[in-house]
């Protein structure tokens, strides 16, 4: 049952109003949906109404008042069809009940720690009534919601409040929630329960007051503080840079602790995982503290780009996620370090987007075809669809990129859109043909492009000889050449920019086009010859590989006036280093990386935060793509192992230093300056330990204990755990011990022991799936236990002898009944699986088969198992 984007039909029916009635029980919830059908002028002629149902019990029926007959319908739990409607318009009444406490998926109507909520993105609304579940239906909802006074006492709905009361002889009230704006079913939400209230408010630009409020378990309500003061910034930002208002006079998050994904966009009432809601300094990290301003600005970003403007289909995903996850990234790098946060998101851009385009699992930032879109929820469709819309900005500039912008909220205002309408909006407002560029979306895979550069120092020129290709991927044998933008300098002796000018004309803002497959341009007016520092600002999602030589590296480390190629040409040296050690055994001496090292570290013109980032070493799964095939885990993390110890050891007086210098004095504060402290700091004691010697464990033991933060607890805790010292278990209890009550930190504690890179570690997990803090039924202590141990800690994941593969095999067929989508995310973990040396390729290869072939799969874990063995 693959899904095409080639055979999208217009609906063949439209709602214009719907009348929802919820009769909260905890195990029969009754649900009166009242639907105003109208036939589509564009849909087939004389087509039957055929609703989408998942799992349904149907009660009753009438049309216009009217009870049907059994013989004018037809009813399944999958589906409802009135194959001779009665006209082409009227009221469909529908009552059907559902058990929100049975729901173990997580998606339609559920409850979670007693509460009850939604979540429908993106065919979940199908389980709560029949309805054309698809994102082109739009429609105004009114939703009456009623439940016992004791068990829910407080009631929300999207848009606004209208009415509310107590049911006069009963235990029970009720609430009316009307939402103007037309939207599709998959923004539907409702809340019900016993929560605590965070309430404040804000001034829109034109002078809207908007009421907002922040839900969270009683008790709570104190660590709700600064979702509510990004979710103001957010509010602000969005006015200032996009021009866009909030629209509704109530704007409300409700924090849960089962969910399946971070939060969701339902029209004003967000629904959140706690995780990304609930921060104290003594519970959160700095990134817990990050990934809260970002996810809020997010969901509420998505107010303009996802609602007010919503997807026409799924294959669209990326219309409203690339552009909204871009505008999350701008209103970080605002409020931050714009050159760290560029970092931060491109190491992630690259561990996971580029990781996933070169295995099984690749597909373009927009899907021809699907099979569970739920499984198309994933790093390409997010982040290398942010990237694109990043491009657009480097080729349009920014006042080019605002028009088109404008353009598009303009013409599409209230509309279910394609990646058509969104590119013609720049094409149109700019005058630029976007032809090529929009091979970005339908072409998966990364491009690769291969620099090299020759200095003619008699005529003062510099040639630049590009060539791209990208790879083939699934389903995508041949690819056409992209348009690349590629921002670049030269870099001068003394390590200032040379002129840009190719043959006579100035290169604006830096940035040239590659459009051929080979391609060269010629750069003049250069008395000396330069360092080319390129895709400066990782302009474009690609793989570059050039002729710089280690020397220009150390160069560009030291001098070049693009801070992220800074880091990348320390991130480069270091990665050709592992790629050695990991494929002989040895490593080369790392001389040009401590050199390069030592500069970065003593630089006193760089702030920590950057700092942090550069002297981080590349993850081992990124030495892995690198490697690209024959990988043996073992050798990758001893190489990486080695070159840290090298690294520590050279610099151990500097690092000393830092750890000494930049201890944190006074109250703790999460804002980006002292974060960067914090992460540097904890650098430098990672550093100091990594050979395990007395000293540096003592240092760990000491911040461990004397930390008056989570960052630095568990930071030290890290350090702890990643060496086999009767400390760590030691510390591992006591800071269980101290947050046994506090489920978000103790996810910490189960992925600091999942990623131990040490043979005991799958029998400890194992162990730790019977501790009564661990639930398969939660997806925060799935991801953090068995999630952490297939994503994260690939020596003990792919051991040798396959107990690990057949653990997260084992895992993901007991957790399939129960949740599906989280499931089919763990059998994801497997995509790297080609990249491995004979042995572990076949134990691979083994667990996913036999995955595959264990009868009644879900859809999701059917999709992944197949797409995964090609
Ligand atoms: N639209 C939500 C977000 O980005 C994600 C919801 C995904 N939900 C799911 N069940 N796949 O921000
Ligand atoms: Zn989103």
């Amino acid at each position: 049952k693959a899904i095409h984007l080639a055979d999208y039909r217009p609906p063949d029916w439209l709602v214009d109003k719907v009348e929802l009635d919820f009769a909260l029980h905890p195990s029969q919830s009754r649900v009166t949906a009242r639907l105003a059908l109208r036939r589509n002028p564009e849909g087939t002629t004389g087509a039957p109404v055929v609703l989408e149902g998942d799992g349904l019990t149907l009660v009753r029926l009438a049309i216009d008042g009217k009870p049907l007959a059994g013989s004018s319908f037809e009813a399944s739990p999958a589906r409802l069809t009135l194959a001779h409607p009665p006209a082409d318009a009227f009221v469909l009444e529908v009552e059907t009940l559902v058990d929100p406490t049975a729901n173990t998926q997580l998606m339609g109507l559920y409850r979670t720690s007693g509460n009850y909520c939604t979540q429908c993105e993106p065919e979940g609304f199908r389980r709560i009534t029949y309805y054309p579940d698809r994102p082109d239906v739009l429609s105004v909802f009114t939703t009456r919601i009623e439940a016992d006074k004791a068990e829910a006492p407080i009631l929300l709905g999207n848009g606004n409040l209208v009415d509310s009361g107590d049911i006069p002889g009963t235990a029970r009230h009720f609430a009316v929630w009307h939402d103007p704006w037309p939207k599709p079913s998959y923004l539907f939400a409702l809340v019900g329960g016993k929560l605590a209230k965070v309430a404040d408010s804000f001034t829109t630009a034109s002078g809207r007051k908007v009421e907002l409020g922040i839900y969270v378990e009683e008790g709570k309500e104190a660590r709700a503080g600064y979702a509510m003061d990004a979710l103001k910034r957010s509010m602000r930002w969005d006015e200032e840079a996009f021009g866009r208002e909030y629209d509704l006079d109530v704007f409300n998050i409700v924090a849960v602790s089962d969910f399946n994904m971070g939060a969701m966009e339902n029209k004003g009432l967000n629904v959140f995982n706690d995780k990304y809601v609930l921060a104290t300094p003594e519970t959160a990290t700095d990134a817990d503290y990050s990934g809260i301003e970002g996810v809020i600005a997010h969901e509420y970003f998505h107010n303009w780009t996802g609602n007010r403007i919503t997807c026409r289909d799924w294959f669209q995903l990326c219309l409203k996620e690339g552009l909204t996850v871009f505008r999350d990234q701008e209103f970080s790098s605002d409020q931050r370090s714009r050159p760290v946060k560029r970092i931060a998101d491109v190491r992630m851009l690259k561990a996971a987007q580029f990781t996933e385009d070169s295995g099984p699992l690749a597909h373009p930032v927009r899907p021809e075809t699907y099979r569970e879109i739920n499984n198309f929820y994933t790093a390409t469709v997010y982040e290398k669809g942010a990237e694109v819309v990043r491009m657009l900005k480097t080729l349009l500039g920014e006042e080019g990129f605002r028009k088109g912008m404008d353009l598009y909220f303009e013409r599409h205002d209230g509309d279910a859109a394609t990646i058509e309408d969104f590119v013609a909006s720049f094409a149109d407002a700019t005058g630029r043909d976007l032809t090529q560029f929009a091979l970005w979306y339908a072409q998966s895979g990364t491009p690769l492009l291969n620099v090299s550069g020759s200095y003619d120092k008699e005529a003062g020129t510099f040639r630049l000889d590009v060539k791209q290709s990208v790879p083939p991927t699934p389903g995508q044998a041949e690819k056409k050449p992209m348009l690349i933008p590629l921002a670049l300098g030269l870099v001068g002796p003394d390590g200032r920019d040379l002129p840009l000018t190719l043959g006579n004309t100035p290169v604006e803002h830096g940035v040239i086009e590659v459009k051929e497959a080979a391609q060269s341009f010629l750069f003049t007016g250069l008395d000396a010859r330069p360092v080319p520092s390129l895709n400066r600002g990782f302009s474009a999602p690609v793989n570059l590989v050039s002729d710089l030589t280690d020397a220009d590296r150390v160069f560009l480390a030291a001098h070049d006036g693009d801070p992220f190629n800074r880091f990348d040409s320390l991130q480069r040296i270091a990665l050709e280093l592992l790629k050695t050690g990991a494929r002989t055994g040895t490593l080369p001496a790392p001389d040009a990386l401590i050199t390069a090292a030592g500069a970065v570290v003593a630089d006193t013109a760089l702030d920590a935060a950057f700092k942090a980032q550069a002297l981080a070493l590349p993850g081992e799964s990124e030495v892995a793509r690198e490697l690209g095939s024959d990988v043996n885990p073992d050798a990758v993390y001893a190489a990486r192992k080695a070159l840290r110890i090298a690294v520590g050891t050279a610099l151990a007086a500097d690092f000393a230093r830092v750890y000494e210098s930049a201890a944190s004095t006074g109250a703790f504060s999460p804002d980006a300056g002292s974060a960067g402290l914090r992460a540097l700091r904890n650098l430098a004691l990672d550093y100091l330990a990594v050979t395990g010697a007395p000293e540096g464990i003592a240092r760990a033991k000491a911040q461990f204990e004397a930390a008056d933060n989570m960052t630095d607890r568990s930071s030290a805790l890290a350090v702890l755990a990643q060496h086999d010292v009767p400390e760590r278990e030691a510390a591992l209890d006591a800071f269980y011990r101290r947050f046994e009550s506090d489920a978000l930190v103790i996810d910490k504690w189960f992925v600091l022991q999942a990623q131990i890179p040490s043979e005991g570690t799958l029998d400890r997990v194992k162990g730790l799936m019977l501790h009564p803090a661990f639930s398969l039924s939660n997806p925060n202590r799935v991801r953090s236990l068995i999630g952490a141990f297939a994503a994260a800690n690939p020596t003990q994941f792919n051991r040798a002898d396959g107990a690990g593969h057949a653990f997260v095999a084992d895992t993901v067929l007991s957790l399939d009944g129960k949740n599906p989508q989280v499931a089919a995310r763990l059998l994801a973990s497997f995509k790297t699986f080609r990249q491995l040396e004979p042995v572990r390729r076949a134990s691979a290869e083994a667990a996913l088969r036999r995955v595959a072939q264990t009868p009644g799969l879900s859809a999701d874990v059917a999709d992944i198992a197949t797409r995964s063995l090609g």
